[in-house]
């Protein structure tokens, strides 16, 4: 039996954790995953398309009484909704759709940033304690990861020192060693740039 060693990296705010892993989200057991959806909410390819398979059929049964009865002309960049996990470890999905990226002067970080930190007010809501995140917006939509991984960082770091109260631990789950690298190398970054405990893995 090969063991592989699972990379994760964290840092400890007042209590509250924000790591980084490498792995497959649609495979995580925290109480919600986020999916980078597009506004349809009817599934696609890349991390939407996984999630979709994975939980079945309800998911996108849900999305479709959430576009009829909240959003019947789609799901706005930087909004997000929640459903059930269906048949995923998750008990709850958040669909968020990211920015996609235009070269950087249509307001893509600050879409971005919305999209992170809607995902986590609509997890507040729901009194979830621990939450997965892709790396939204760096596949199809082309954002560059050097530039979203800072933001995804920062906002769900303030997200945690400033405004969390049921949410207690974030992951952003990178799909490649290279993408873990980023992130890692973000959160270390933050990490020195504020006076909390590190807790590296
Ligand atoms: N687990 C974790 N991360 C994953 C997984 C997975 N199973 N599959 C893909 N990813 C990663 C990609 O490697 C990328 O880093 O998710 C990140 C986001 O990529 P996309 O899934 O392409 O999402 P995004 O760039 O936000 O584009 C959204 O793509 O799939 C369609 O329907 C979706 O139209 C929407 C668009």
């Amino acid at each position: 039996m090969i063991y592989r060693c699972v990379s994760t990296y964290s840092l400890n705010f007042n209590g509250r954790i924000l790591a980084i892993k490498e792995g497959d989200i649609t495979m995580q057991d925290t109480d919600a995953i986020v999916n980078a959806a597009n506004s349809s909410l009817m599934g696609g390819g890349g991390v939407d398309g996984a999630i979709h398979r994975a939980a079945g059929r309800a998911l996108v049964e849900e999305c479709r009484i959430i576009r009829k009865t909240q959003y019947p002309a789609g799901l706005p960049p930087g909004e997000a909704v929640i459903t059930s996990g269906g048949r995923l470890k998750a008990k709850f999905v958040i669909h968020t759709v990211g920015p996609i990226w235009m070269g950087g002067k249509k307001d893509e970080s600050e879409i971005l940033k919305k999209a992170y930190r809607n995902s986590l007010i609509v997890a507040e809501k729901s009194g979830i304690g621990t939450i997965s995140f892709p790396s939204i917006s760096t596949g199809a939509y082309g954002f560059p990861i050097e530039k979203a991984a800072p933001v995804a960082v920062s906002t769900i770091a303030e997200f945690l020192l400033k405004e969390a109260r049921s949410v207690e631990k974030v992951y952003i789950l990178a799909f490649t060693p290279s993408d873990f690298a980023v992130y890692r190398r973000e959160l270390k970054l933050y990490g020195e740039s504020f006076n909390g405990s590190k807790t590296p893995k």
